[in-house]
């Protein structure tokens, strides 16, 4: 950006802190003009190059939001990055919701002061940026995180880390270019949320997002449901029946869990992904089929090809554009505005008006480290909205807290140890919610109620960690029938 290209107005009652973010924008070839108050900012005429405000929060007469709204009341557009002594998330969410483009917490690190000025001139208002979160009682949270989602054009996909920031561009990446996208990570990070955005910012959003469990359904049915049968296919099949893959004609097809594709099925997939024919089961006449695929799982593929349960060749093939969805517990700045929107969703889903939650539950919150991720997050913020009383969300922190013991990513930068600690602690979880349920997968009162994750979830996740079982559909003495019943005696042991 050349000298005078554009003016950049910085605003600070500390003569040294706005001397200083002066020098470092004229160095960066900026024009700077320093000021000490809001008062001298709105007495100057406009200027007539392009222009962004750094603006303190706290000023002294005229306070830094005061300054925002009388600018929104007068009608003057002028990108605004906010420095901030504390992550006051009220009035950072305040602030945000009517237009801030960033706020940064001082001290500011130079490098970042200086991109988020790039993003002004370049016009691009990135997603606001809440870099430090020190969670007071954030009732305004609860009305902005639905306007921050929708602000990005992302769907329902709510947070600011500077990690989901990095998947929401990758997604904007990928969406026109109608590769194949393989999403991966914990359950519950948001995979299929992802999956539809890729969708919703393709050429192909008109058309239809098929989605696909392939962990839903037996083997045997998996190859009738992607692909179809003709009548008489197989016993049993009374009627033509169309699959998956027609369907997603002109669309997007989304195969979740497709590290659960038996190895048979593979090769036909590959075809399909290849050269984009298949045939119908009991038919020969092939079908060419114009579906972009997007597949997810929460299984390592990597390591199954070592282990042969998948075929490397299919795994490069989806394996085009990988999208890691980093852990609720690397996003710990993410939580807040979860919760907000969680709390506000639910609460006027079952007629509540929650308007308020005490700092201390926030930063319970904000400190635990979510094996479930988000689903697990919504379903503890559904249990509050339900069991509160009154305005102010009442979360059962004992109940976090007797998790807190658990290592978290903050402790540790050696990600393989604590990769394994996550391992024994998943074991560990998954095997006491077994216990705890007598051995009962599914259902309310089962293992995978009590995980707060699905029951196909928590069934290949069993398998992965070793834990080895003994199906039992019974009726009688068991707690329904269909259920499946893990033996203690099976899950016992490590083998
Ligand atoms: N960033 C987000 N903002 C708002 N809601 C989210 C976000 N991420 C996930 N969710 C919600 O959390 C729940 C779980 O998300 P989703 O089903 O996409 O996860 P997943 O990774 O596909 O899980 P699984 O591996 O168990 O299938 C959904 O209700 C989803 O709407
Ligand atoms: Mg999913």
């Amino acid at each position: 950006m050349s000298n005078g290209g554009g003016l950049v107005y910085v605003v600070d009652d500390n003569a040294s802190v706005r001397e200083g973010v002066a020098s470092l924008i004229a160095s960066a070839g900026l024009t700077a003009k320093p000021l000490a108050s809001g008062q001298e900012f709105l007495a100057l005429p406009r200027p007539d190059v392009p222009s962004c405000l750094v603006l303190d929060v706290e000023l002294p007469g005229l306070s830094g939001i005061e300054l925002q709204q009388e600018l929104v009341r007068s009608g003057i557009h002028i990108p605004i990055i906010f420095l901030t002594g504390h992550g006051d998330i009220a009035m950072t969410v305040r602030a945000l919701k009517a237009g801030a483009t960033d706020f940064l917490t001082k001290p500011v690190d130079d490098e970042e002061l200086l991109n988020a000025i790039r993003q002004c001139f370049a016009g691009r208002h990135a997603c606001p940026h809440l870099s430090e979160i020190e969670s007071d009682l954030i009732t305004d949270t609860l009305c902005a995180a639905e306007e921050i989602s929708s602000e990005i054009h992302f769907g329902d996909i709510v947070g600011n880390s500077k990690a989901l920031r990095h998947v929401l561009r990758e997604i904007e990446t990928v969406a026109p270019a109608d590769s194949t996208v393989l999403i991966y990570g914990e359950t519950g990070t948001g995979k299929e949320l992802i999956a539809r955005a890729v969708h919703n910012l393709s050429a192909r959003r008109l058309r239809p997002f098929v989605k696909f469990n392939c962990a839903a359904f037996p083997t045997g049915l998996l190859e009738s449901e992607l692909f179809g049968h003709e009548k008489g296919a197989f016993t049993g099949a009374i009627a033509q029946r169309i699959g998956r893959f027609e369907l997603a004609h002109g669309g997007t097809i989304f195969l979740d869990e497709v590290g659960e594709i038996p190895l048979e099925l593979q090769p036909k997939l590959l075809r399909v992904l290849q050269e984009r024919e298949f045939e119908r089961l009991g038919s020969t006449r092939t079908i060419h089929t114009d579906s972009r695929l997007i597949a997810a799982t929460n299984r390592d593929l990597k390591r199954m090809v070592q282990e042969k349960n998948f075929r490397s060749d299919l795994y490069y093939r989806l394996n085009v554009f990988p999208i890691r969805v980093p852990a609720l517990r690397e996003r710990p700045e993410d939580i807040p505005l979860l919760v907000g929107y969680f709390a506000q969703q639910i609460s006027r889903r079952i007629g509540r008006a929650i308007e308020s939650i005490p700092s201390e539950t926030m930063n319970a919150l904000v400190r635990y480290h979510w094996p479930g991720n988000i689903r697990e997050l919504q379903n503890v913020i559904e249990r509050a909205v339900i069991v509160s009383r009154g305005p102010v969300l009442t979360v059962d922190v004992a109940e976090l807290n007797t998790h807190n013991d658990a290592p978290s990513c903050e402790s540790s930068h050696d990600h393989k140890s604590l990769d394994n600690l996550m391992h024994e602690q998943e074991r560990t979880q998954i095997l006491r919610a077994l216990e705890l349920a007598g051995g009962v997968v599914s259902g309310p009162n089962g293992a995978a109620a009590r995980l707060r994750i699905k029951r196909s979830t928590l069934v290949s996740r069993m398998h992965r960690l070793g834990i080895h079982m003994s199906r039992d559909f019974n009726g009688s003495n068991s707690p329904g029938p269909n259920r499946e019943i893990y033996r203690a005696s099976a899950f016992a042991g490590r083998t």
